[in-house]
């Protein structure tokens, strides 16, 4: 409930910053105590006067109010936040959040704030694409940040592109949604897999591929979040999940990954199939180094792996919901459809490598839900973790309702 929660508001300077007055709106009408802090630039876009009366509060910009030489304490306003949102978030203050460049109120305020935070980007197509911009994101992003994605469309330069900062009924519903205090996991256990395999071939050398893990670990932090016990079966990645309630079990080849799942998921409500599990491993490991030998190079015999996925469907008892992905590159809702039946799931969680956004390494994805009486649920692009709501939503609102 967004009733009684303080929020800092920060808003940076872009053409966008117009749009925040709807937001302080929003938020004030849901019973939230608001504070604005703007950036200098911030206050070219949008005049203070219109944001202090709608929040009921000074806004703030600088260090001191001038007038009176009262200090605005960044560190007390950081202790204060139930959570801070900046939006619109420009590629500058993204930068300066992302490295610490505490040379306004806004960043200062954002280094001391022990809230979530929430970012709403907002700039031009081309610096939204950036990889400096895209870096910066996903730095934030690794430091627990939620990123707000922007939306496509006409932009302030009549460009046409992603940059759109999220319409504020929408910022709002992120927010609303994050402080649903309703534990709908609690007591309920969840096993998730997560990551590549890796199939080894000698000593030195494996078959994997490119997950990243992103995406299964957006759903165990999610799920647990909602009060679940969680099981996260991991393959290798290069990812940390701090959660009491999550107990992470880390497995390398897909024949570990196999084992695990049949030890742990029949005393699972729920499983989430989101490894990207290896297809094939080599039928004879070697035990040392395969060496660069003159003439023919060596011929692999490759061996299929068992599907876990479809394992799990076949061991499936009364009540047990099973979630599998599949990533597709061509007839897409058929191989999908056909997966959700094969693996006995009850839904399956499609994304695309034809989408631009979606798929490994990225941290967003876009994804489209199959059920098996055909119904289909299309999502746009978002961060990892909202991709993890969505999913997390049908599974508690759909199939594991007690
Ligand atoms: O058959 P395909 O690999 O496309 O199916 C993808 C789904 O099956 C995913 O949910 C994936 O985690 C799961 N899977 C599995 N074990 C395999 C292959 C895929 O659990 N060996």
């Amino acid at each position: 409930m967004i009733a009684g929660k303080n929020i800092i508001l920060g808003i940076t300077g872009g053409i966008a910053a117009y749009k925040s007055a709807s937001l302080v709106r929003l938020l004030v009408k849901a019973g939230a105590q608001v504070q604005v802090i703007m950036t200098p630039n911030a206050r070219e876009f949008i005049a203070p006067l219109t944001l202090s009366t709608l929040s009921g509060k000074p806004v703030i910009t600088e260090f001191f109010t001038a007038n009176t030489g009262q200090w605005n304490s960044h560190v007390d306003l950081g202790l204060w936040a139930d959570a801070m949102v900046v939006a619109p978030a420009t590629a500058s203050t993204i930068a300066k959040m992302a490295h610490g460049v505490a040379d306004n109120m806004l960043v200062t305020t954002y280094l001391s704030a022990k809230a979530p935070v929430f970012v709403a980007p907002a700039m031009d197509l081309d610096m939204f694409k950036h990889p400096t911009t895209q870096h910066n994101l996903d730095l934030l992003r690794s430091y627990g940040n939620h990123i707000i994605e922007p939306a496509a469309g006409e932009l302030a330069s009549h460009l046409i592109g992603k940059g759109r900062m999220e319409e504020p009924e929408n910022i709002f519903k992120v927010l609303e949604g994050f402080f649903s205090d309703t534990l709908d996991l609690k007591g309920k256990k969840v096993l998730i897999t997560a990551g590549p395999t890796y199939e080894k071939i000698d000593p030195v050398r494996f078959i994997g591929n490119f997950s990243s893990g992103k995406q299964g670990f957006a759903l165990a932090q999610e799920c647990a979040d909602r009060g679940a016990e969680v099981t996260l079966i991991t393959g290798p990645v290069s990812l940390s999940i701090d959660n009491s309630h999550v107990n992470r079990v880390d497995v390398m080849s897909a024949d570990e990954m196999y084992d695990a799942v049949m030890e742990h998921f029949p005393l699972q409500d729920a499983g989430i199939m989101c490894a990207a599990v290896a297809d094939y491993k080599v039928e004879h490991q070697l035990n040392s180094k395969i060496k660069r030998e003159k003439g023919e190079a060596p011929v692999l015999t490759l061996v299929k792996n068992r599907d876990i996925a479809r394992a799990a469907g076949e061991k499936k008892r009364e009540g047990q919901v099973l979630v599998g992905f599949a990533l597709e590159t061509d007839n897409e809702d058929a191989h999908a459809h056909e997966k959700l039946l094969k693996k006995n799931l009850d839904f399956i969680v499609l994304n695309s490598l034809n989408d631009p956004g979606a798929g490994f390494q990225c941290a967003t994805n876009k994804v489209k839900i199959i059920e098996r009486d055909g119904s289909e649920t299309v999502y746009p692009c978002k961060d990892k973790r909202m991709v993890a709501k969505d999913i997390v939503d049908v599974l508690v609102n759909k199939y594991l309702k007690s």
